[in-house]
């Protein structure tokens, strides 16, 4: 069947849904043709228009009829030679349609569903020398993706991007939740959120930014597949006006954006687009965006929990430098490998085994040495001892930002986490800046941006040399996640947000709302290592995170990583056992995932399958305010009874107060129950359902609510 419907710009003819339409006519310009084209997702939810009006192309978006985004423009602006910045013709359009439904190596759902029409239009410059590049569009019920492509020419060699053009033009003044790019710390901000119209035209945001439309639709732009290329951010313009800003290279005038050479394609810009803020969670769009899978062999990539020689260094009692307190001790590292071997935890993680911890290190990574231990620390008898326990060690890599230093050694240093089969490594990043010669400022003039491509190029080595050692990433400082885990499920977590190190005594904090503030925003880009677990709760503490016991047990449902940490120190979980039971049972891999309730800010509920399993979970977090929730279980398996293992918020809980305040209790459920979920100020609950057997179904209690 075909998917092309041509028809005169004139008719008012409805196109059959997942029809991509052509419309051309002309206008009475002499020799400017007006040509437009329409896209419709499969389900005929979205529809792209691209316009080319006088030899400058647009694009528009709405969904169901609505209006997303006005005409809104693209184009690329090269440093030498024609670019694609007007005066082009378009010279052909391709459409297709394509739906598969493939499997994530791991992740928050199984299987994931891949459809959407597609328009191909190419364009070229006008003048003698011509060049040549195409825009393609990829519709879906639940947004839309367009990329530049540049094909192999005479024409176009070796070039630098001095600007891209394309903006989003958003229909009406929506709310924006935003963090500043070419800040100091990279993404680590708190958002805001503000009508799009208070933003400072001088002040690029980061993506996703996610925005609530008045007419209660919820959108997030970002981009996908990010290689070869700078990142993006986007600038306010004005008028609801949102334009690509590429992080520039450093160490020049910062007009070079990106280098590349034709054949080259762009990162996909994306708009992932929603009636509920949990609908932005269900959309798997930045992921289909990415290539299939390249690893042949995956056998390698575990999801999994690990604990670690780290918190204590957060709070200030130990350090990862040596001297009296230092942290990675072969001792300490022993007690760590006893208490993950007896909780059956698989993985502990060791910060400060390396010598280089030495002056300002968080800037200045030069002297780090990536395969020399410390004196107090004893690498083979460790390396040893977990194995001897069945206990894998995480490695870590924390660069300093001295990036030289660290590349000079990579390989060297993966073959020794190898030959002692250390299943990931943590990386750091902190304030990158090209080695010594970083600039306080943030990088402009003679550091890199942490997303400019100059750290896209790094990572890709970084990559390459961990498939080949077969080891999983878990970068902190990253670029920020595109959804190349499709294609390299070996990169696995990262940071790239405020973790929970924020609330240490010298982090700051983390407002007691931002919980709820990340699953709509950082989360939609991928999983990250976020470290929950904190049960040393409670206003007399050094450090004040600010949560209930229940929310930070629900923060492994919520939070997706398939690296997860117990962050707390041992003696905190042996204080607590019956809370960390939770922790030890939790899932790290999932079948699927359900958003049940959410508003971005305030709180969110999600439930998810295990993978390989019948245990389902759920994660429900709040704000400041108390809540109360109706949840029915109609996920849960027909005909079959489950017990409730519940950790909620006692009566006392509060998240200023009373943080510990917690109740645990057990009751059977079917998929007709329907729960009352209380949570506390600041408070949460976490669910695990697993199948009851016939003793329990015949003596223990049916849920009741209170
Ligand atoms: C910053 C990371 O986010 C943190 O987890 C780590 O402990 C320090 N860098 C040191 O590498």
């Amino acid at each position: 069947m075909s998917l092309i419907c041509k028809m005169p710009a004139a008719t008012s003819a409805v196109p059959k849904i997942g029809c991509v339409v052509a419309l051309a006519a002309f206008t009475a310009m002499p020799g400017w043709a007006q040509e437009r084209f329409e896209v419709r997702s499969p389900g005929g939810v979205v529809t792209v228009t691209l316009e080319v009006q006088n030899g400058t192309p647009t694009y528009s978006v709405t969904r169901l009829g609505a209006e997303i985004l006005e005409p809104s423009a693209l184009g690329v602006r090269f440093a030498e030679g024609p670019s694609f910045d007007g005066g082009l013709s378009l010279t052909g359009t391709e459409t297709a349609s394509f739906d598969e439904t493939w499997e994530q190596v791991w992740g928050e759902k199984r299987n994931i569903r891949n459809h959407y029409n597609e328009l191909r239009a190419t364009f070229e410059t006008e003048g003698e020398t011509t060049r040549s590049m195409d825009v393609v569009f990829r519709v879906y019920d639940d947004g839309f993706g367009l990329r530049y492509e540049w094909p192999e020419q005479d024409t176009l060699g070796a070039f630098e991007i001095a600007d891209e053009l394309t903006t989003f033009d958003m229909a009406g003044d929506p709310i924006a939740w935003w963090i500043p790019a070419y800040g100091r710390t990279h993404y680590e901000y708190l958002w805001r959120d503000e009508p799009l119209s208070a933003l400072d035209g001088n002040q690029a945001v980061h993506t996703p930014l996610t925005m609530e439309t008045g007419d209660g639709l919820y959108l997030s732009i970002h981009e996908a597949a990010l290689v070869d290329y700078s990142s993006m951010s986007l600038l306010p313009m004005g008028d609801g006006v949102l334009k690509a800003d590429l992080a520039p290279w450093g160490g020049n005038d910062g007009f070079t954006l990106v280098r590349g050479e034709a054949p080259l394609v762009s990162p996909w810009r994306t708009m992932q687009i929603a009636d509920t803020p949990g609908g932005l969670i269900e959309s798997y769009q930045i992921l289909n965006l990415n290539e299939p899978n390249a690893l042949e062999d995956r056998s390698w990539i575990e999801p999994a929990k690990y604990i670690g020689i780290w918190w204590n260094m957060h709070l200030g009692d130990w350090s990862w430098g040596t001297g009296p307190n230092h942290g990675a001790t072969t001792e300490h590292a022993k007690t760590y490998i006893d208490f993950a071997a007896e909780h059956d935890l698989p993985n502990v993680l060791i910060e400060g085994w390396n010598t280089g911890w030495t002056g300002r290190w968080w800037g200045d990574g030069v002297n780090m040495n990536f395969t020399e231990a410390t004196e107090d620390f004893d690498l083979e008898e460790v390396m040893a001892y977990a194995a001897e326990r069945g206990v894998n060690i995480v490695g870590h890599h924390e660069t300093g930002g001295a990036v030289p230093n660290y590349e000079a050694q990579l390989e060297d240093a993966l073959a020794l986490y190898a030959r002692h089969g250390v299943p990931s490594v943590k990386q750091g990043y902190v304030d990158f800046g090209q080695g010594i010669e970083h600039d306080d400022a943030g990088g402009v003039n003679r550091g890199e941006w942490h997303y400019g491509q100059y750290m896209v190029e790094h990572d890709a080595l970084a990559r390459e040399a961990f498939a080949r050692a077969q080891i999983a990433m878990n970068p902190h400082e990253p670029v920020k996640d595109t959804g190349l885990r499709r294609t390299y499920p070996h990169v696995m977590t990262r940071e790239g947000a405020r973790g929970q190190e924020y609330n240490s005594p010298g982090g700051g904090g983390n407002p007691v709302d931002y919980t709820t503030v990340l699953p709509f925003t950082r989360m939609l880009s991928g999983p990250m290592d976020f470290t929950p677990g904190i049960f040393d709760l409670g206003p007399d503490k050094a450090h004040h995170t600010p949560s209930t016991l229940a929310n930070q047990l629900a923060l492994y449902v919520v939070i997706y990583s398939p690296l997860q940490m117990a962050t707390d120190l041992p003696e905190h979980y042996e204080a607590n056992l019956d809370a960390f039971q939770f922790i030890k049972d939790v899932a790290v891999d999932w079948d699927d995932t359900r958003v049940l309730n959410g508003r971005i800010g305030d709180y969110v509920t999600i439930a998810r399958k295990e993978r390989d399993g019948e245990d389902w979970y759920i994660g429900s977090i709040t704000d400041e305010i108390g809540r109360s929730f109706e949840v029915p279980l109609s996920f849960l398996e027909a005909d079959r009874e489950y017990v409730a293992e519940i950790y909620r918020d006692g009566p006392d809980a509060d998240w200023k107060t009373t943080p510990l305040d917690i109740e645990i209790t057990e009751a059977l459920v079917d998929a007709s129950t329907v729960m009352e979920l209380r949570l506390a100020p600041g408070g949460g609950q976490a669910i695990r359902f697993r199948p009851a057997s016939e003793e329990e179904y015949e003596t223990m209690d049916e849920y009741a609510p209170e």
